[in-house]
């Protein structure tokens, strides 16, 4: 058994969020536990925090021109994170995921064309193609072995032959189920039936909490996934670096790639020089951090998944990566699920929003002691 508690790390520092235009922490008053978006209450690695002391001692902001090097630095880090092998040409740097999506589906799909997107997922993926005035056709999902993830069986029932994009989410949010590489395969071979090209947001790659499972890019998958991927990934999510908007985009295709460039010039702007700065030194010197962060996510999820066993009412799905948690409130036959944990203390994000309503999403990137308190305050209700 790991140990909860690192050696290395002090995960259970409380650093005072509110005042300062936290989106977390700011939206709620001061009496509820905010336990929503997607960020997490853990200050970045120290060697992090550092690097940008250093940066922000030269005094001068300007324009950044991202290097050789720093294609390069993405280049190592999938090769020997997730043993992919790309070209530092692949790599597009993009402020956002969600800015990613949106010019995927802009210019890799032509007008009013269809494009494939979960059907229960972040919500981003439902906005993206109508955004680009493309017709988003969702595809099923299932639960089957209390793992959130498309419906493999049920794909030939998508209208494949008008459309020319799927968009994709590995590890799925929500939910955190990481696809086998039998379920990759299964998708590519569907994508090669159809001459589909896939847009893979992998932000949650390296958040794996699972000991037995493997984060596999998209693009690994097969040769036909390599030459019609465009995979999407960031430092954001596992070193707490979200309002740094710094991200990237691999698109091994020419031609692909040529195209999402284009559509992305002068509407979405550059990557500031703290973001790129943050984003490689996480990469390259903050694994020992990633490491210890990991212990700790996996005891707050096996304590949340205790507790939850004990409230009636409530399920929470085994999670296999991320520390979002999915959990079934339906039994509870609330009417307004989201104001009744509010006026519990405790603020989650609405199923709803993912397109399922019976659910909430808890953000567990938090200490353990605030996670305790939010127990308790739902216990007291219940
Ligand atoms: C699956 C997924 N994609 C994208 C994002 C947002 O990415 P960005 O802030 O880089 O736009 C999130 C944030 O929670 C996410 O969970």
């Amino acid at each position: 058994m790991e140990q909860l508690v690192s050696s290395q790390f002090d995960f259970d520092k409380v650093t005072n969020r509110h005042h300062t235009h936290a989106l977390k922490w700011d939206k709620y008053s001061e009496d509820i536990i905010p336990l929503w978006v997607a960020d997490m209450d853990f200050e970045s690695p120290p060697v992090i925090i550092e690097a940008l002391h250093e940066r922000i001692s030269h005094g001068i902001f300007g324009y950044t021109r991202p290097s050789a090097d720093w294609a390069q630095v993405v280049v190592d880090y999938y090769e020997t994170q997730h043993n992919w092998k790309i070209q530092p040409e692949w790599v597009v740097w993009v402020p956002g995921v969600v800015a990613s999506l949106n010019l995927a589906c802009l210019s890799l799909s032509a007008d009013k064309d269809t494009v494939l997107t979960p059907d229960v997922i972040y919500p981003a993926f439902h906005n993206s193609p109508r955004q680009s005035h493309k017709t988003a056709h969702k595809l099923p999902m299932t639960y089957a072995q209390k793992r959130l993830r498309v419906d493999l069986e049920r794909l030939p029932e998508a209208p494949a032959e008008v459309a020319k994009l799927m968009l994709f989410c590995n590890p799925q949010n929500p939910g955190g189920c990481v696809y086998s590489r039998q379920e990759l395969e299964q998708i590519d071979a569907y994508c090669q039936a159809h001459n589909l090209v896939l847009v893979s947001d992998e932000i949650h790659a390296d958040l794996i909490l699972e000991a037995d499972k493997k984060h596999i890019p998209y693009g690994q998958v097969s040769d036909y996934a390599e030459q019609n991927c465009v995979v999407l990934g960031a430092a954001s999510k596992t070193f707490n670096l979200a309002g740094l908007a710094c991200s990237w985009a691999v698109i091994p295709n020419a031609g692909l790639r040529e195209k999402f460039i284009n559509a992305k010039q002068g509407i979405v702007s550059e990557i500031n020089p703290l973001g790129f700065e943050a984003t490689m030194t996480a990469l390259s010197k903050a694994q020992d951090w990633r490491h210890e962060l990991l212990i700790y996510l996996r005891a707050n999820r096996d304590y949340l998944a205790q507790e939850f066993a004990t409230i009636k009412g409530i399920e929470m799905l085994p999670m296999e990566s991320t520390y979002l948690a999915w959990i079934d409130v339906s039994a509870l036959n609330l009417e307004d699920p989201p104001a009744f944990f509010e006026a519990a203390g405790v603020g989650m994000s609405p199923g709803a929003g993912f397109n399922d309503q019976r659910f909430m999403r808890l953000n567990f990137g938090c200490q353990r002691a605030l996670l305790e308190e939010a127990i308790r305050r739902i216990r007291k209700v219940l």
